[in-house]
């Protein structure tokens, strides 16, 4: 195991986070802080563009721009042209996803702690083309069963889309050993990284999926409006993007064009080129960080979150998996989700409600209408935990 942070390292890290200064964050999950060198960064280069003209600095900043594409890369050990960058994960998921030749009775195999976008889309493609939506059993932590995922397979089953953390319920899945079936039976696996970039070490070649999807502003500590897509090179030429511009295509004659052998198949021509830039910053500094230690420090946090929380009178954890994440959720007897959030808000504390459409299938097996998240990132401290244990006890007491 990687050596843990140092508290001087961590203080470093705070150093390096105006916001932590400033509030308990512990909606990471939703969006993180970023560190004041991602904020300085599109910062600067916005300031620029009204000074100089958008355009003009643009090709002045040209190979700073292709560095995003080769952090990216360098981020997932992915080559630079299996990277599209998009506006945020939906759109990324949404581009793979409507491009997949699916046809009518195919199957797609899929995790009960989807994501509602994602699943909605099941369900339209389901309406559209015919597609059939099978649902892989759990086992008793809640994550994807590995067996019972090998004995649904058949020629029928086309796709396995993963969620690879669910965004309300603490579990990792078991992503590799997915891989490790969809490479051994040919199929596609479209893996939902949208929470699990950046906070743990993510290389696509262990993880074997034809497709990743990712945002910025999440454990990545990118800002808001970024997120990516990965298609593996060997697949790229069977997916048809839903439209195309004169960036992800070429044409080549009055009834002549041609796609984008790359993902840039995948992108338009216009683009935030300042959040591209703090996209950038933001893999560069994960990287300088290291993902194996800074996901060590995160499953620890989290974990002593789970303990102070578990010790509040009427609070109940509600993690599933063996393996857990950074997000913590919880209900407080009694307590609407919401206003614990707010009364937490006004204490200088950030969480996040995750409501049932986010997650349906599980929420709804679970008889539960929404939870309370608590997400904790490496630059979290034990003493914000012990800020918000002691919150929600305070709670407790204003009600009684
Ligand atoms: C698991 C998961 N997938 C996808 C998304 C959508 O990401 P974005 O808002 O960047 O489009 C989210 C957002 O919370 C998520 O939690």
């Amino acid at each position: 195991m990687s050596q843990a942070f140092s508290a001087a390292e961590i203080e470093a890290f705070r150093q390096q986070t105006e916001g932590t200064q400033h509030v308990v964050h512990l909606n990471n999950a939703g969006a993180a802080l970023p560190p004041d060198r991602v904020r300085d960064r599109v910062l600067k280069y916005l300031r620029e563009e009204a000074l100089y003209g958008a355009y003009e600095l643009s090709a002045r900043h040209a190979p700073d721009l292709q560095q995003t594409y080769q952090h990216t890369a360098r981020f997932l050990n992915a080559e630079r042209e299996e990277i599209a960058l998009v506006e945020n994960a939906t759109i990324a998921w949404n581009l793979a996803f409507s491009s997949l030749p699916l046809q009518k009775g195919d199957v797609v195999l899929t995790t009960k702690t989807e994501y509602g976008s994602n699943f909605i889309n099941y369900l339209k493609a389901k309406e559209e083309k015919g597609i059939e939506i099978e649902l892989i059993p759990t086992d008793a932590e809640g994550s994807v069963d590995l067996a019972a995922l090998e004995a649904q397979l058949r020629p029928a089953v086309r796709l396995l889309a993963i969620t690879h953390i669910p965004t309300n319920s603490g579990l990792v899945q078991p992503a590799e050993a997915i891989g490790d079936i969809a490479e051994r039976h040919g199929l596609w696996y479209l893996l939902d990284s949208c929470q699990s970039i950046g906070q743990l070490p993510m290389d696509v070649k262990k993880l074997k999926c034809s497709i990743l999807t990712a945002t910025g502003r999440k454990y990545l500590r990118g800002p808001r409006g970024t997120g990516f897509l990965y298609v593996q090179k060997k697949r790229l030429d069977q997916l048809s993007p839903p439209y195309l511009d004169q960036h992800s295509a070429n044409w080549l004659d009055t009834d002549a064009y041609e796609i984008h052998p790359g993902a840039q198949r995948f992108e338009n021509w216009e683009s935030n080129k300042a959040l591209r830039l703090g996209l950038s910053e933001s893999i560069a500094y994960a990287m300088e960080v290291g993902m194996d230690r800074s996901w060590q420090r995160i499953q620890l946090l989290a974990q002593y979150t789970r303990t102070q929380l578990a010790e509040v009178p009427g609070i109940q954890v509600l993690d599933l998996g063996k393996q857990k994440c950074g997000i913590v959720s919880f209900r407080y007897q009694d307590h609407d989700p919401v206003r614990v959030q707010q009364y937490l808000l006004e204490r200088g504390i950030n969480t996040s409600v995750s409501d049932r459409p986010f997650t349906l299938i599980d929420m709804d097996q679970r008889g539960m209408r929404s939870v309370n998240r608590a997400s904790v990132h490496y630059y979290n401290t034990e003493a914000e935990i012990d800020r918000l244990a002691e919150a929600l006890t305070g709670l407790r007491k204003e009600r009684s």
